[in-house]
């Protein structure tokens, strides 16, 4: 077999429509999949099952989930060369969800940090939330998922994935392969403007200066950036240091945009005349990265049939390649066909 007739690496990944599309999204996911749409066989997936683990509001959610449909293809997503569509659309993930329900540990399940942030003080919290690792395993096993591009922090779960996968596999006989999570070496963690010591959020893109949305116009964003949160200090580099973390957060924005190592950021900023001038550049490239998502996004957004069709045939394709892991499962674990 030629090279070029190699077979590409099978991807998977999910987002979900629960809020506005924000720049830690954009750096740790959305970039890197469009970037990497020609090496590999590509799909995604707009999570709208994952969505109501929290409640969400039914016309909010309709108008969320055309919002990102949108947003994808704008973020230059090819419809010919990735399968991009609606979990919901495609029942095999909630069958193979139930399936893998069924053989996860509770033990598991309790121990995810995302699990652990997501209950802590409410009254109430959904079963759905606990068993949401569940169901993100099903999206990535019944499609002989390789890689999984996500940011850092959706590692534990594609790692709680692969053990599902191992889990089944030693009971029924080999039937997963088992996934590997990718990070982007940097953009992988974005911390909020507002608050660099917690990630950006759609939980908290309702506070002013939390985030900022790929569809913000030029003035939100750059009023954003004026706002974040920095330090007493002048020095425009790189630290460890906690209390250094809203720089490094800034600076970090900028090094992925502009693809430019450590080195070459701190000296692109050494004649710069303090923290202003560091965020009014920061959003500077970011409004020039995300000018032409909005004007594409502003063109598509009219079509609406259009897009309904290529999600159709994307949830066609997913429908097709899941059915057939989810018969094999059923096979594999007595059910009648
Ligand atoms: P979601 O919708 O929270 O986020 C989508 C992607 O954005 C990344 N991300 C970030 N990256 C850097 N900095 C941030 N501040 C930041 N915030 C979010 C996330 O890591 C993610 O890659 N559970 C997933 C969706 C999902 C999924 C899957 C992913 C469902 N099934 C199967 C992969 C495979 C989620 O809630 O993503």
């Amino acid at each position: 077999m030629s090279a070029n007739q190699q077979k590409k690496v099978r991807v998977f990944s999910g987002i979900q429509p629960s809020g506005q599309i924000h720049l830690g999204n954009y750096l740790g996911a959305i970039r890197g999949w469009v970037e990497n749409q020609d090496k590999k066989d590509n799909i995604f997936c707009i999570v709208d099952l994952h969505a109501i683990t929290t409640p969400q509001n039914p016309i909010e959610l309709k108008k969320q989930t055309e919002i990102l449909t949108t947003l994808l293809f704008a973020s230059g997503l090819n419809p010919d060369k990735n399968t991009i569509f609606i979990q919901s659309q495609v029942p095999a993930h909630s069958e193979a969800c139930w399936i893998l329900n069924c053989i996860t540990p509770i033990g598991w399940l309790e121990r995810m940090t995302q699990f652990k942030d997501k209950s802590s003080n409410k009254k109430t919290v959904s079963a759905g939330l606990l068993d949401y690792p569940v169901l993100m395993a099903a999206d990535i096993l019944i499609y002989d998922t390789q890689e999984v591009p996500v940011g850092e922090d959706q590692k534990q779960h594609v790692e709680l994935a692969r053990d599902i996968s191992q889990r089944f596999n030693n009971i029924y006989g080999e039937t997963f392969v088992t996934p590997q999570p990718v990070i982007p070496s940097t953009g992988a963690r974005i911390m909020g403007l507002n608050d660099p010591t917690v990630k950006m959020s759609k939980t908290f893109s309702h506070i002013k200066g939390h985030s900022v949305g790929i569809l913000d116009s030029p003035d939100e964003i750059l009023k954003s950036f004026k706002k974040a949160t920095t330090d007493s200090g002048n020095e425009i580099q790189f630290s460890e240091d906690p209390s250094k973390a809203g720089v490094n957060n800034l600076l970090t924005i900028f090094k992925v945009i502009t693809n430019k190592n450590n080195s070459q950021t701190e000296k692109h900023f050494s004649n710069a005349r303090g923290y202003g001038d560091l965020k009014a550049e920061v959003a500077e490239v970011v409004i020039q990265e995300f000018k032409p998502i909005r004007e594409k996004y502003q063109m598509l957004k009219n079509d609406q049939p259009e897009l309904n069709k290529l999600i159709n045939k994307g949830s066609e394709i997913a429908q097709s390649i899941s059915s057939v892991k989810l018969s094999e499962m059923k096979n594999k674990i007595g059910f009648i066909n």
